[in-house]
């Protein structure tokens, strides 16, 4: 498939210069689990306040090697592909859950929590997102995100909000996408409606390439550092950690300035080339994520190597047939020999919500997500006794406030009282049945209930 081999081009790109420097021999580094720790990668990590998870696949579901090792061993899990925009939304407006919620389900019958992954990203996008451009591409974006966080509320550990955003190289600026080309404001017109939709989950920004201190995590680190000051709700960045066979001296330095951010960091992807530093460079990523006290959790990506997106690059903790592999064991003994226990964390408000008036025709409410000199407005349309086939909603602004950005509607202003139509996609909504818009803005959202009127 195209998204595959580009993004397998990508990884050997990546991996270029560090295989170029691979080491012939190294000392092995074989260790055994201590006995008064914990004695898998989920409960020793769990000791330390942190999560230690991997990316499942659900075609893999019925091996039961497969399971029983994810059963044993992890208390977090990421959806490999089956939450991404291609498998969730295959036509617009028509989602698709089947593949997701059963990883999801599993997950959750077992304690385990789950990494959402991934709202948006330029890659495995559904053909009718891939054709679009321009504000119908950006409402669909933002439509998406709701939908998909709305479904999954209360379920999402971590989501990654947007992945992979930002451009290799040196340039520490974006990545040309069809998404970028909605305009630089697309990422947090994201963060924005995913807090709205899930105010309980962490909104993270995930990317690859960001191993050490370089040009791109540095353009990512301004971002951060950009949204904390503004108010976009953000909470953790993700570090994919694809890595080849040397461990960046930087590493845990990075880690540590996103940190002192006030956002979390959680290594999302880990895996690494085989070769006689493999185990080292996992027990090296496992330590660093122990020293940062906002380091919350580790996730590799995949189980055996037999799993694993890098074919023969044999990048994981289990071999083929399923056993543990040195990188298990010296993975396992840097989690056993500590790390301090993250802080609490404080979980965002819920939002304030305005329930829907009855009578004929239709009823619109709005679900508020405020902070200090912003908001966004999650606005709902329900039909009356009747089907309806267009719908407009008038919302009153305060003084002061300004609307920044509309999804799934047509603004017809951006202060005072603003109409806001259906779009093509959202105007035929069935009797009793409901649609959703919204719009952000500066200043204070509304107060007073909005009305609905048909056409
Ligand atoms: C990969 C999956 O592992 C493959 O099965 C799929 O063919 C392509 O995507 N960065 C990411 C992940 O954020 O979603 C990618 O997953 C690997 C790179």
């Amino acid at each position: 498939m195209k998204d595959r081999s580009t993004t397998r081009a990508r990884l050997r790109l990546a991996l270029a210069p560090l295989l170029a420097t691979c080491a012939a021999a190294a000392t092995m580094v074989a260790m055994a689990p201590s006995a008064s720790a914990g004695t898998t990668l989920g409960a020793s990590a769990a000791e330390k306040g942190r999560y230690f998870g991997a990316a499942i696949a659900a075609g893999r579901m019925s091996d039961s090697q497969y399971m029983n090792i994810l059963n044993a061993e992890f208390n977090s899990v990421t959806a490999e592909n089956e939450m991404k925009w291609a498998s969730t939304e295959p036509q617009q407006n028509v989602f698709s859950y089947g593949s997701a919620d059963r990883i999801v389900n599993h997950a959750l019958s077992r304690g385990m929590s789950v990494r959402g992954h991934t709202l948006l990203w330029h890659a495995q996008q559904p053909g009718w997102a891939q054709g679009m451009s321009g504000s119908a591409l950006r409402n669909a974006a933002i439509n998406h995100v709701t939908k998909v966080a709305t479904y999954y509320r209360g379920k999402i550990h971590s989501w990654d909000v947007v992945n992979e955003a930002f451009a290799d190289g040196g340039s520490g600026g974006r990545r040309d996408s069809n998404l970028q080309r909605t305009g630089n404001d697309w990422i947090e017109a994201a963060f924005r409606a995913a807090r709205a939709a899930d105010p309980g989950a962490k909104l993270c920004y995930n990317d690859y390439n960001t191993d050490g201190i370089n040009a791109k995590s540095t353009g990512i680190y301004n971002m951060v550092r950009d949204f904390k000051s503004r108010g976009v709700p953000i909470d953790c960045v993700g570090f994919q950690s694809h890595l080849g066979t040397t461990f960046p001296g930087d590493y845990q330095a990075n880690l540590q300035r996103f940190a002192d951010l006030g956002v979390d960091v959680q290594i999302t992807e880990l895996d690494v080339m085989k070769g006689s530093n493999q185990a080292n460079v996992f027990a090296s990523v496992t330590r660093a994520c122990l020293a940062v006290s906002r380091c919350t959790g580790i996730t590799v990506w995949g189980i055996r190597d037999s799993d694993s997106w890098r074919g023969s690059d044999d990048a994981l903790l289990w071999d083929r047939s399923g056993n543990k592999k040195q990188a298990y064991h010296s993975t396992l003994e840097a989690l056993n020999a500590g790390g301090g226990t993250p802080p609490p964390t404080t979980t965002p408000p819920p939002p304030t919500t305005t329930p829907p008036p009855s009578g004929g025709g239709c009823t619109a409410s709005v679900t508020l997500n405020s902070w200090s000199g912003g908001f966004v407005a999650n606005v709902k349309v329900t039909a009356g006794s009747a089907a309806i086939n267009g719908w407009t909603v008038r919302v009153a602004l305060p003084g002061g406030t300004a609307v920044t950005g509309t999804w799934s509607a047509q603004a017809s202003g951006a202060s005072g009282t603003v109409n806001f139509r259906n779009v093509d996609y959202n105007g035929q909504v069935g009797a009793g049945a409901s649609t959703e818009f919204g719009f952000q803005g500066t200043g204070v959202g509304p107060s007073a209930a909005p009305t609905c009127t048909v056409g």
